[in-house]
């Protein structure tokens, strides 16, 4: 359910089908000392504004280098990167954080919330950046928790919350600044399959609603959720193929249904 009025630093959305994410032989390489590590060795890749995309790919083949730069919260060492039109390399810090704030959404293994802080409050920190009042910043953190189906638990604190609860709880913040982006690296790396198929139909769910998400994940029965898998090794693209997506709304409704049988 999509807010009545976009907060004040939305852009306009790309529609869907258009490019959202244009990345130009991405090369990301960290110095340490004297040794040299190549993370990505020119990566390209297209993805369209209401796409659903899963990353895989081994332990250090450069999944997370990737989320962090199409993210903005790196830079490539050399390459070209677009996100809705807008060229990305070359910002200052500041540039890349109001991009940031305003175009996407992060999800995380561990979801990251603050520990001592109620639901509602991790909901609304990212519109602590933008000026808004509170009454209206608690309004739309309620609107997004109700969302998530966890508007009566706004007042709990992440460790009085099961795991998958926490993380809808970093989906509804995620949500919170109006992202046209879902950036999430390994969303149910920390829950057992069932939330993690409960998880999975939330994404999906906000992905017919036309935010595209991009989703690192090392297992295929999640991969299996996206529209595209894209497989990283060492660096590189290995293979990026469209997949027949499974329904995990539809496969939750079975499972019900199972559980249910004498
Ligand atoms: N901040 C960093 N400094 C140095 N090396 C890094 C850093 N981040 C990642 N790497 C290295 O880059 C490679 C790719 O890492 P990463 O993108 O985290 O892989 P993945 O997410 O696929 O496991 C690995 O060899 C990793 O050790
Ligand atoms: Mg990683």
């Amino acid at each position: 359910m999509p807010d009545a009025t976009p907060p004040p630093n939305a852009l306009a959305k790309p529609a869907a089908g258009t490019p959202l994410i244009e990345a130009r032989d991405l090369v990301k390489t960290y110095t340490m000392g004297d040794m040299t590590v190549h993370a990505l060795r020119g990566v390209s890749l297209d993805i369209d504004a209401g796409d659903f995309v899963a990353i895989m790919g081994a332990s250090g083949s450069g999944k997370s280098t990737l989320m962090n730069i199409l993210g903005c919260l790196d830079l490539p060492t050399s390459g070209e990167y677009r996100l809705a039109g807008e060229e990305v390399e070359g910002l200052a810090q500041d540039q890349l954080a109001s991009i940031r704030n305003r175009r996407i959404g992060f999800v995380f293994q561990q979801f990251n919330l603050l520990p001592r802080t109620s639901a509602l409050e991790n909901v609304e920190l990212p519109l602590l950046y933008t000026g808004m009042p509170r009454q209206e910043r608690q309004a739309r953190a309620l609107r997004r928790l109700e969302q998530v189906g966890l508007r009566e638990r706004a007042d709990h604190h992440p460790r009085q919350l099961s795991g998958g609860q926490q993380q809808r709880v970093a989906i509804a913040r995620a949500l919170v600044n109006d992202p046209v982006l879902i950036l999430a690296d390994e969303p149910t790396g920390a829950l057992d399959s069932r939330t993690s198929v409960e998880v999975m139909a939330l994404l999906q769910q906000l992905n017919r609603e036309g935010i595209t998400i991009v989703l690192v994940t090392h297992e295929h029965d999640i991969a299996d959720f996206a529209g595209r898998i894209i497989v990283f090794r060492d660096g590189r693209v290995q293979s990026d193929e469209p997949n027949e997506r499974k329904d995990a709304a539809a496969m939750l409704q079975s499972l019900r249904s199972e559980a249910a049988a004498p």
